[in-house]
């Protein structure tokens, strides 16, 4: 049976945008039932400013919070060498940088353009290298923008590559507001596919106009075999106006177990994820 993989990235991108701050201690609840799922990576939270994204202020309080299982590697994102210093104090197994294909999103989300971006995630990724911590790359808004409209396949390679060349063991493809249809994801694989192999690629779909689960399978007719998602389908961007749900990681699940993949996922446990997040977005209520 071929196999793919599903990154639980619940914690931190379907968290990040809520408004209600929700307690450390129900994050790391999720966390900790997320981590006897299945999941080999799980994204748990960001050191980022705490006033770009006020609702991941306690990165450090949940990192040190979370019960680590052996053989999950437990990430988060790291937009400067100071988020890098919170990651490596909160002992992360692995980071993220996250780029843009567009000026437009880099300019709302990083308050740079993209090749300051670039610039200021060159020493992160250096001194992960030094550190021997994987990094991953995001490259968002692959297909469509909301400041600056469809977005060129050309664009998504570049960034794609220069990330790759900072390191990146990965390079994560964001639909960041779910905007992107079979087509347009293909046409964009397929520029992407000309810098980097589909083992080092991964999809991140959010599911806004429901298409996440077709462009997924234009992604795995392109090869790919990594697809982020959360549990509960919850998610978005603060500063990518539109942005909703990341694809829920349960019905990434079964798409790609009745598709013929074995992720090695525990179905019942991830669905009570899913309600666990779900009430954390109603407020408990
Ligand atoms: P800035 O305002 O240009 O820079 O922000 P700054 O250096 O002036 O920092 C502002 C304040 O934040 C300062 O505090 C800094 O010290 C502090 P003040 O001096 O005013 O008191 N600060 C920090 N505090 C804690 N940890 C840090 C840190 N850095 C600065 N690491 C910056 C630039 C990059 C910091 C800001 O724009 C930022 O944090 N952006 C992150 C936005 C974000 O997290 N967005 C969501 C994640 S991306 C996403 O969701 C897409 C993805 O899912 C894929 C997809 O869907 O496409 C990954
Ligand atoms: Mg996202």
């Amino acid at each position: 049976m071929p196999q793919a993989e599903i990154f639980e990235v619940g914690p931190r991108d379907g968290l990040q945008n809520e408004k209600r701050l929700i307690p450390a201690a129900d994050k790391i609840a999720l966390v900790d039932l997320l981590s006897r799922a299945g999941f080999r990576r799980i994204e748990v939270t960001s050191f980022v400013s705490p006033k770009w994204v006020p609702q991941l202020a306690d990165a450090a309080e949940v990192m040190a919070g979370i019960a680590r299982l052996p053989g999950i590697r437990y990430a988060v994102l790291t937009p400067n060498l100071r988020g890098y210093e919170g990651a490596r104090a909160a002992r992360a197994d692995e980071i993220a940088i996250f780029a843009s294909a567009s000026e437009g999103f880099s300019r709302a989300n990083l308050n740079a353009s993209v090749a300051e971006s670039l610039e200021r995630f060159a020493p992160v990724a250096g001194a992960a290298a030094t550190d021997g911590l994987p990094v991953r790359g995001y490259v968002s808004m692959v297909t469509d923008c909301p400041f600056d409209g469809p977005v060129p396949p050309g664009n998504v390679a570049r960034v794609a590559a220069a990330l790759r060349d900072m390191g990146c063991y990965e390079i994560s493809l964001g639909d960041t507001i779910g905007q992107g249809r079979p087509e347009t994801v293909d046409a964009m694989l397929k520029a992407v596919l000309a810098e980097l192999p589909p083992d080092r690629l991964a999809g991140h779909f959010h599911d806004t106009t429901g298409r996440a689960l077709d462009n997924i399978d234009a992604s795995l007719a392109r090869g790919l075999r990594v697809f982020d998602a959360a549990a509960g389908g919850l998610g978005g961007c603060p500063y990518a106006p539109g942005a909703r749900g990341n694809v829920a990681s349960e019905k990434v699940a079964r798409h790609l177990a009745a598709r013929g993949y074995r992720t090695g996922l525990d179905l019942d446990v991830i669905d009570r994820a899913a309600i666990m997040a779900q009430a954390m977005r109603a407020g408990g209520e």
